[in-house]
């Protein structure tokens, strides 16, 4: 039998319906007239259920002093019509069984703001704010929106490796993965014949390369799984550990490319929209008053095409000062990104066509011999939200592109091969989940987005 929940309770639970509920105490209030008012929160919901004790409840004299914030207790009871106006209903008391105290002086959570800084030194007790609460909810309903939306359209869900011997975004940001260092056995110069997978290793920094090889047999495909990157960018963007999800479509070309990933994003964030209805207003009321706005500016707006060339002239003529200047050739930054679509288009924009140079091998060459098929979704508050591109297929092409970033094919071999055997045209995209969450949530730093940020210096809990 289901264990009962809150949600259910105050969703759809009936006065006289008697219930045995669980969970950790957020309030306690006790009336001059002899009960105590109880706040109960499970986190099945954003709202707590509302008890009250009476002291007629066995074991109440000596067990409600310690009832206390942080506290856990399981009572029996029964739903009654509230009185109230904050709630329903409420759940009157029978029994009450304390069952792990939380010391007053010490549970770092007393009922008062606490700083986002300050939560995540407790990232151990942060799920149990509202904030914190509500995004763990959203982000579950992300990740059933994502695989709702792959699999009603025939998407194959493929695991990719966490442990790789080749680097797809040619970045060198890699962590590595090796046996050979042991405290007892000094490094002096590391044989990667030794190591425990014959070669240097590391883990992913994503999924798409392996993708590619199951589009090119079994279809559309995606992953959804943990990446690694060892930049050391302190922002408010960036993990070192992240989640991805990165569809991959055999027969696509770019523009077919665009119009999944715009379709993509929409009907993620109507499903977490209606999946999560008082989170959301929650986020909306006290974290950003903007989130639900610029959520429907999403959903409702086509995205727009743009060149990376028409980027750059917009730029350039925006007459703004930027802190990294702004010309053809060299990669946008975040802020360059959110001027074009905050203050210029004032909505989601695809950029398309980046310079070859700044972009990695694996990008389609377009003729113009300057530009590759990549393309960068951009959104109001985030900037790059998705990165993907055109692959190419050509041979010859690609072969000459790893020459030119300094990659040696023979690491690359079955990547060539993919294209001497069966090649086609394909294209895909990866979209970073927590950059996601932030935009779904108005949460500011992407630290606060994932249970257990991995960030420089940190890898605590
Ligand atoms: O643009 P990126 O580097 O693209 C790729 O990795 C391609 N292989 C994807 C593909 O075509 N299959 O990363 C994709 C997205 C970015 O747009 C961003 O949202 C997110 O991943 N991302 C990060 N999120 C958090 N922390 C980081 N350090 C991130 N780096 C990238
Ligand atoms: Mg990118």
């Amino acid at each position: 039998m289901d264990r009962p929940r809150v949600s259910r309770i105050l969703s759809d639970g009936q006065p006289g319906e008697p219930v045995e509920i669980s969970g950790w105490v957020r309030t306690r209030r006790d009336s001059k007239d002899g009960f105590s008012f109880v706040e109960l929160n499970d986190g099945s919901c954003m709202a707590n259920l509302q008890l009250v004790i009476d002291s007629s409840v066995p074991g109440y004299a000596e067990t409600i002093k310690n009832v206390t914030t942080g506290s856990s207790i399981k009572i029996t009871g029964e739903i009654k019509e509230s009185p109230g106006k904050k709630q329903r209903v409420e759940v009157h008391a029978s029994t009450l069984e304390l069952i792990g105290t939380a010391d007053v002086e010490s549970y770092p959570l007393q009922k008062k703001r606490h700083s986002f800084e300050f939560l995540r030194e407790i990232a151990h007790l942060r799920p149990r704010t509202n904030t914190f609460g509500a995004i763990a909810r959203v982000r579950n309903a992300a990740s059933a929106a994502i695989h709702n939306f792959f699999q009603e359209r025939g998407f194959l869900y493929v695991h990719t490796p966490v442990i790789t011997t080749s680097d797809c975004e040619g970045a060198g940001e890699m962590f590595q993965v090796t046996t050979l260092l042991h405290d007892d056995k000094p490094p002096k110069s590391l044989d990667y014949t030794e190591d425990f997978f014959g070669k240097r290793a590391s883990l992913t920094v994503s999924g798409q390369l392996e993708a590619e090889i199951y589009a090119t047999s079994v279809g559309e495909c995606y992953t959804f799984g943990p990446t690694f990157r060892a930049e050391n960018s302190n922002t408010t963007r960036h993990l070192a550990e992240f989640w991805m999800i990165e569809p991959e479509m055999p027969f696509y070309e770019l523009p077919q490319n665009m119009q999944l990933a715009e379709d993509f994003v929409r009907s993620v964030i109507k499903m977490v929209l209606e999946k999560c209805p008082d989170d959301m207003q929650f986020f909306n009321d006290r974290i950003d008053k903007t989130v639900l706005e610029t959520l429907k500016n999403i959903t409702e707006n086509e995205f727009l095409r743009v060149s990376y060339t028409d980027a750059i002239e917009i730029l350039e003529q925006s007459g703004k000062k930027w802190e990294y200047p702004v010309s053809w050739g060299q990669d946008l930054q975040s802020e360059h990104e959110r001027f074009l679509t905050e203050q210029h288009f004032k909505q989601p924009i695809i950029l398309f066509d980046y310079p070859r140079t700044i972009k990695p091998f694996y990008m389609r060459c377009n003729d113009d011999n300057k530009t590759v098929r990549a393309m960068d979704v951009l959104v109001p508050r985030i900037g790059e939200i998705i990165g993907g591109s055109q692959r190419e297929e050509r041979y010859d092409v690609l072969l000459d592109r790893m020459k030119e970033q300094d990659l040696n094919p023979d690491e690359y071999w079955w990547y060539l091969e993919l294209r001497k055997f069966g090649s086609v045209p394909h294209s895909g995209f990866g979209l970073g989940f927590e950059r996601l969450i932030l935009l779904l949530t108005g949460m500011q730093n992407i630290r606060d987005v994932i249970p257990f940020p991995r960030t420089p210096k940190n890898a605590e809990f």
